[in-house]
């Protein structure tokens, strides 16, 4: 029997509400299919620092590391959670294992589902044509803008010291100063942007017309690192001749994107750049709560929503659980495809097709979706569609 050690890291605010979700959703998976799961749930995030003064219990980064099939995190982030230093406490648990089990290619689905209604001018429309956002943005994950945090943040979680870049001077600039190096190398390209080529080759292209394509975005008109990005992303593609290959500037794919989301398959880009343009996209498929992601590195994998602990709407029960529990879809999916676990590529499938089942209904949805549901309602469906289609998956098998 097919048996996975998670580790769930429900953390901040909402964050905490939406892992409760994907636990029910666990627990029907396990009461309708052969999977079973063994897990293990570990306090962390803003919150758990301001009551305790650390960011999660010692030994958790091992745990994460040694004990570990994949890692389901919930949201870091808590409002006045900061460390004297002036770094997010939190950061040991979602860039300390971004960073610490070397999670590479941070995977970022935006898909739209039939049904779903754009908040556009406050009200809900139908804007963009389900069938023709289909695309998978993959940002850089360990290094860029974040190096210096993701390996301050990594060697905190093993308990080690952190020998920092001292300061320099910049010709030009005057007084009091600060200043992000942003470290963007051939190996950590090199993996990404490879990743991204391999993960073409498993989709079904673009949406518009089917072809197979790797965009890469960058900034390499005006910065070293992404010249250096996007000169490895041409000797790359060269080992992919069958693989289309489609260049732009960060500034112009952010208007690209709203204006032809049907023209992308797989896009490649460093990683502040991928965090920001992820948070965009996520309004192609209706916003924030329906964004899921993986972080995947060659040993590891990390799976959480791409929303963060969202404070205001924290405790009422109000959010969507969809993007996490498509997470949780995405975790399966991966499991399937590491494991060679076809139970478990069967229950992600399921658990896709009952989320497309419900938007297609209508009802219940979560405000965001222009619905009146609680989060657990919304997860209840989810949930008692997930169980009727493995019953029958099973009992017809
Ligand atoms: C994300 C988040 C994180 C990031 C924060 C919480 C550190 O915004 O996963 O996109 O910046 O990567
Ligand atoms: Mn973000």
């Amino acid at each position: 029997m097919a048996h996975h050690r998670i580790t769930v890291l429900p953390g901040d605010g909402t964050g905490k509400e939406v892992s409760k979700e994907a636990l029910n959703l666990l627990k029907t998976i396990e009461q309708h299919s052969p999977l079973s799961f063994e897990i293990t749930e570990i306090p962390c995030g803003g919150e758990y620092y301001l009551e305790t003064g650390e960011e999660w219990p010692s030994g958790s980064f091992e745990y994460c590391r040694d004990e570990s099939d994949a890692i389901l995190l919930g949201a870091i982030g808590w409002p006045g959670a900061i460390k004297p230093n002036g770094d997010l406490a939190g950061g040991q648990v979602i860039l300390g294992l971004r960073s610490g089990l070397d999670l590479y290619a941070n995977v970022r689905p935006i898909k739209l589902y039939k049904g779903i209604r754009h908040k556009i001018h406050g009200e809900f429309k139908q804007v963009w044509t389900p069938g023709l956002v289909d695309m998978t943005i993959i940002r850089e994950n360990t290094e860029g803008l974040y190096q210096p945090l993701l390996s301050r943040s990594a060697h905190l979680a093993r308990g080690e010291e952190y020998l920092g870049i001292s300061d320099i001077s910049i010709p030009g600039v005057e007084g009091e100063f600060a200043w992000d190096p942003r470290p963007i190398s051939r190996l950590g390209s090199e993996r990404v942007i490879r990743f991204s080529f391999e993960l073409a080759l498993q989709r079904n292209g673009c949406p518009s017309d089917g072809t197979t394509r790797v965009s890469c975005i960058d900034k390499s008109n005006v910065t070293r690192g992404c010249q250096l990005f996007r000169k490895i992303y041409h000797e790359i593609s060269a080992e992919y001749p069958d693989i289309e290959t489609d260049e732009a500037y960060i500034d112009a794919f952010t208007m690209w994107l709203v204006r032809q989301p049907e023209f992308y398959d797989v896009v490649v880009v460093p990683n502040m750049f991928g965090d920001i343009v992820t948070d965009l996209a996520s309004s192609l498929q209706g916003g924030m709560g329906m964004a899921a992601s993986a972080n995947i590195g060659d040993q590891h994998m990390l799976f959480e929503p791409v929303h963060g602990s969202t404070p205001k709407r924290a405790g009422k029960g109000q959010v969507n659980p969809i993007a996490m529990l498509s997470s949780v879809q995405l975790m399966l999916e991966w499991l399937g495809r590491r494991k060679g676990d076809n139970d478990a590529t069967i229950a992600s499938n399921i658990i896709e097709s009952a989320i497309e089942e419900l938007i297609a209904i209508g009802n219940p949805l979560t405000y965001d979706l222009g619905g009146s549901s609680s989060t657990s309602e919304v997860s209840l469906a989810v949930c008692e569609l997930v169980s009727k289609k493995l019953k029958l998956q099973y009992t017809s098998a």
